[in-house]
């Protein structure tokens, strides 16, 4: 039984933060961010929350495939960030949209974890625990941020992104033809965060800088353009294809050096690595399906093509997925 994205949606929160701004905040410049990652600007969430985007881009997505919240049957949110520990982030997203049929819950693989959810749910469908699903990948960052460490707070950005997937008839022939995933445990310490402050509840003098997100930048870099050519190949072989085989390649926006330096390794000419960077910087589990809607609604991702979607994240976190659009 075959799995395919049927509809993909996006949301960003309405404030934009430039690099200008930032060089009000920190000792950095615009040429700085924008050489060394490709960024511009990002939106922050003020009053936005994980579930508030999670629900919207989800809306959009359900929109987008022709369906409605009532059929919805398995709802997975990829976040970091949600910003109430219980319920979970997918539950809140549930009650808000209405979903009353849907089996809901979060998986937390930081950016690497749009990827985690969609393989969780490939399994679900391809079992025939499910016929479809809304996958989210949804944060707000900027609440776990380091607003006085110049390294890690020009990078992140807000937002969500969502696709609605659901099992392929027979015989056609869409869907998800590879995947692959992995993680590294023993590299936990080159990018963590030990807890978070939830606004409005928590004393200021708590929200210390162990409650803040730390990153050894230039290990999180080595680590990226290694393992994620590694694990887009391991996709490719289960998909029987190469790397040049592949039309479109939505790879998580971390960093613009970081796509390169992977579009090399693979020997793929970049303009197969489509990139929104510029806009809305690192959105961790949001970036991918964030890419995804936007190539999707702009008719740059057509049926037939394929694609193939890779990521990493803290963890670390890694995974890749070849599909046929
Ligand atoms: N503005 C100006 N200077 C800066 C800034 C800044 N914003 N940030 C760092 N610098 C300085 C450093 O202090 C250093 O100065 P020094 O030479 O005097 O010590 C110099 O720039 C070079 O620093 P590096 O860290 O070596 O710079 P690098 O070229 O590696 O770029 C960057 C840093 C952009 C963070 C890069 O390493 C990177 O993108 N790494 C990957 C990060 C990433 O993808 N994180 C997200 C992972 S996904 C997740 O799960 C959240």
């Amino acid at each position: 039984m075959g799995v395919a994205i049927r509809g993909t949606g996006g949301a960003l929160p309405e404030k934009i933060l430039t690099n200008f701004d930032l060089e009000k905040m920190v000792d950095t410049t615009d040429e700085w961010i924008r050489q060394r990652t490709g960024m511009k600007e990002r939106h922050i969430g003020e009053k936005e929350t994980v579930p508030y985007l999670a629900a919207n881009a989800c809306r959009r997505a359900l929109e987008n495939a022709g369906k409605t919240a009532e059929e919805v049957e398995l709802i997975i949110v990829a976040t970091c960030t949600t910003e109430m520990l219980l319920p979970c982030a997918a539950c809140r997203v549930q009650n808000m949209l209405g979903a009353k049929d849907a089996i809901a819950f979060d998986i937390n693989a930081a950016c690497g974890g749009f990827l985690f959810a969609l393989n969780t749910a490939h399994h679900y469908i391809a079992s025939g625990a499910c016929k479809n699903a809304l996958i989210v990948g949804a944060e707000v960052l900027s609440e776990i941020i380091d607003w006085t460490d110049r390294g890690t707070c020009v990078l992140f950005g807000d937002g969500a992104g969502a696709v609605f997937v659901e099992e392929t008839e027979d015989g056609d022939p869409s869907g998800i033809i590879g995947m692959s995933q992995g993680s590294s445990g023993m590299m936990g310490k080159i990018l963590y965060c030990r807890g978070r402050v939830v606004k409005g509840e928590t004393e200021p003098e708590i929200n210390s800088e162990n409650l803040l997100v730390h990153m050894q930048g230039s290990e999180v870099y080595k680590f990226a353009v290694r393992q994620v050519p590694v694990c887009i190949n391991k996709a490719l072989d289960m998909a029987k294809l190469e790397a040049n085989d592949i039309d479109i390649y939505v790879l998580h926006q971390a960093n613009k050096r970081i796509i390169e330096s992977i579009a090399k390794t693979l020997k793929v000419d970049i303009e197969k690595f489509p990139m929104n960077i510029e806009k809305v910087g690192n959105t961790s589990s949001a970036s991918i399906p964030l890419l995804l809607d936007e190539l999707n609604r702009s008719g740059q991702i057509v049926k037939g093509q394929k694609v193939m979607l890779s990521g990493f994240g803290a963890g670390m976190t890694f995974g890749a997925c070849a599909m046929v659009w």
